[in-house]
């Protein structure tokens, strides 16, 4: 089936919901009455929140500006941990009817909540995703996201069914299964992490399924970053329109922004329920819209699990709406967290990938190893020859690659070229970075 251009795909404005073209100063607006409830309702409900506001000297009843949030002091991952499991909760247990946690690499998970009305904005926000994303009521959805404790599966469940979509819940994993009941049930829509997608069409052409052949016409990938190289890898291997969808559990989960399909220009941040800001991650200092920096985000509406100013180490810029009024952000670069420093280099992930889809004899399956060189930090890059290219294509493949990494970041890497198949697959989030040093 050819593919529609994404222009015909846009949802109809009569569809929309009326925030999502109000004028900015409508939006700002609603956020400065809506700040104003949701700092409160942290500081009357939630200690932690009480005893920092009071340390930094500030009162919710003190802002008058949107720009007044910047006073107030900055919520952490180690906040949340440090008031587990349930501390940062701001009504009574029994209101609260879904926990969602993620694991982190270290230390205890960090656990969220929500009431029933969190779960229905949650709900709507996703449903605002997936309409942007091109979905419609009655398209049948496919979702690969995991179900469980994090938040991907239940997040696209939820707002699949509040849209109007016949949602199938596979969750993650049985892959030789996935692409089976994509061929038999015909989805239109499939909603699953960029990496596991790749996973998914490997098993297709290994059962003879062109994709192209399938129903699926739409794929809202996130959960982890993935750049723009690699949409248009996915888009002419998949024959779908990639789109981005971006959350994190601290938020509320999937659902806090996503790209319109008829523009693919970054992800607009559904600012109704989400103040989004921009800082230097040195400084904590507040950065002008356009500049990259550490992504910071404040609840306005939820009820459960309000959250102040939390760092995502996320790195991105805020730039204006297009194809909505409310604020673009850029897809994202990387995290704090996941900049490695090589011989003084800084270097993400999504810099190699860049370079690596773009090789046609390489798969696009990747993962970077960091071991010690005598005291030295290296990197080796695992890659893989395409499924249908040969070992000396591979082996030039992987001088191109090198050197392109050389020229562009700037720093020497050392090339494993694998067969096809044995670069680690991911069912999930990828994990693009092995340290052993
Ligand atoms: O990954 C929520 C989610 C599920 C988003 C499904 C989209 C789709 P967490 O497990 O808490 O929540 O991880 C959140 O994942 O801070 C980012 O670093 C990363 N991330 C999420 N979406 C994107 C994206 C879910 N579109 C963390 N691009 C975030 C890049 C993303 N990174």
């Amino acid at each position: 089936m050819a593919l529609r251009p994404a222009d015909e795909l846009a949802a109809e404005p009569s569809s929309l919901d009326p925030i999502e073209v109000a004028s900015r100063d409508e939006i700002a607006a609603l956020q400065l009455q809506r700040l104003r409830w949701s700092l409160n309702h942290a500081y009357a409900n939630v200690p932690h929140y009480k005893k920092a506001f009071d340390a930094a000297r500030v009162h919710p009843d003190d802002v008058k500006d949107l720009s007044d949030l910047a006073n107030f002091p900055f919520t952490e991952k180690d906040h949340l941990r440090q008031n587990y499991p349930f501390g940062m909760f701001a009504v009574p247990r029994q209101q609260v009817v879904r926990i969602h946690a993620s694991s982190g690499t270290t230390g205890k998970p960090t656990v969220v909540g929500y009431t029933a009305g969190d779960i229905d904005i949650w709900a709507d926000c996703v449903a605002r995703s997936m309409r942007a994303s091109g979905v419609r009521p009655g398209d049948i959805v496919h979702v690969a996201y995991g179900y469980g404790l994090f938040t991907g599966g239940l997040g696209a469940h939820y707002g699949a069914e509040k849209l109007g979509c016949t949602v199938i819940p596979v969750s993650g994993g049985m892959t030789a299964r996935q692409v089976q009941l994509i061929a038999d049930f015909e989805p239109r829509a499939i909603m699953v992490t960029p990496s596991y997608l790749l996973n998914i069409l490997d098993e297709m052409a290994a059962q003879g399924i062109d994709p192209h052949d399938t129903a699926l016409e739409i794929g809202i990938f996130g959960a982890e970053p993935w750049t723009n190289e690699m949409r248009q890898q996915i888009e002419a291997r998949g024959g779908l329109h990639a789109v981005d969808i971006y959350g994190l559990s601290e938020i509320i989960g999937p659902g806090v922004a996503n790209e319109c399909i008829e523009t693919k220009d970054g992800l607009h941040i559904w600012e109704d329920h989400f103040y989004p800001e921009v800082i230097d991650p040195e400084t904590g200092k507040v950065l002008p819209d356009g500049e990259l920096g550490e992504l910071v985000f404040t609840s306005l509406t939820k009820e459960a699990f309000p959250i102040v100013r939390y760092r995502t180490r996320d790195l991105t810029r805020l730039l204006p709406g297009t194809a909505r009024s409310m604020r673009r952000m850029e897809k994202i670069t990387g995290r704090t967290d996941d900049m490695l420093i090589v011989r003084g280099v800084n270097l993400f992930p999504t810099q190699i990938e860049e370079i690596i889809v773009q090789i046609p004899d390489l798969s696009p399956h990747y993962q970077l190893e960091l071991y010690k060189d005598g005291n030295l930090d290296a990197v080796r890059v695992h890659c893989e020859i395409a499924a249908d290219s040969t070992k000396e294509a591979g082996d030039e493949a992987a001088r191109t690659l090198v050197d392109r990494i050389k020229a562009t970041i700037g720093i020497a890497v050392k090339p494993v070229v694998h067969e096809p198949g044995q670069v680690t697959r991911s069912e999930g989030k990828a994990k693009r970075v092995v340290d052993n040093r």
